[in-house]
């Protein structure tokens, strides 16, 4: 006969939130720190660009990334079309960028910002942490969300401070000594 091992308690703590509330739920998420990045695509002779810190990395061999984006979004067209985007990883002193890239008309999200034109057309913004120009390798169907999935066909990246974002508040972070 197999022995069967003692059932190991587990301590039922109450949670801290209603687990039912919308705004609870977000609430909970939003204690999960992100970096803050703007992703840019080209597409129909026009720029598009939305702050978005959804990003994260996939695979390294081969290389891919991914974030994901709204449905609803007035950008969805152009980035599941286009056929590829970049992401800039913002640094602590772009936090204007990432409000600015937030609302508004596409000429008005890139007025007078500092950026570079790529290889692939695509822009970057300067003075951003990181980089990262990617073809679209897969999308995604998830809810009221895409996934896009980019494979990294260059990057590049810097020694500066990042910007952060923690429960809808930005942020800077600190190595701990
Ligand atoms: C810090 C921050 C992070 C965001 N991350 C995302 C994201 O990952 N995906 C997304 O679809 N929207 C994200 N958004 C919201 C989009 O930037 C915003 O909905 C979009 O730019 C609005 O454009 P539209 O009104 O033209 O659709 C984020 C906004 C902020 C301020």
């Amino acid at each position: 006969m197999r022995h069967m091992p003692d059932a190991i308690p587990v301590a039922q703590a109450a949670p801290v939130v209603p687990a039912n509330d919308p705004a609870d739920y977000r609430k909970a998420l939003s204690c999960f720190a992100t970096g803050v990045t703007v992703v840019t695509t080209r597409w129909q002779d026009n720029d598009w660009g939305m702050t978005c810190n959804s990003f994260a990395s996939v695979s390294l061999e081969p290389r891919l990334v991914l974030w994901s984006i709204r449905k609803a979004a007035s950008s969805l067209e152009a980035f599941t079309q286009s056929g590829g985007f970049s992401v800039s990883v913002l640094s602590q002193p772009q936090q204007l960028l990432a409000r600015q890239f937030a609302t508004g008309d596409m000429a008005a999200r890139f007025a007078g910002v500092d950026v570079v034109r790529q290889s692939s057309e695509r822009l970057r913004l300067t003075q951003s942490l990181a980089w990262f120009d990617c073809s679209l390798h897969q999308l995604v169907d998830a809810g009221d969300h895409h996934i896009v999935i980019g494979q990294v066909q260059d990057f590049g990246w810097r020694d500066a401070a990042a910007l952060g974002f923690w429960r809808s508040q930005f942020g800077e972070f600190q190595a701990l000594t």
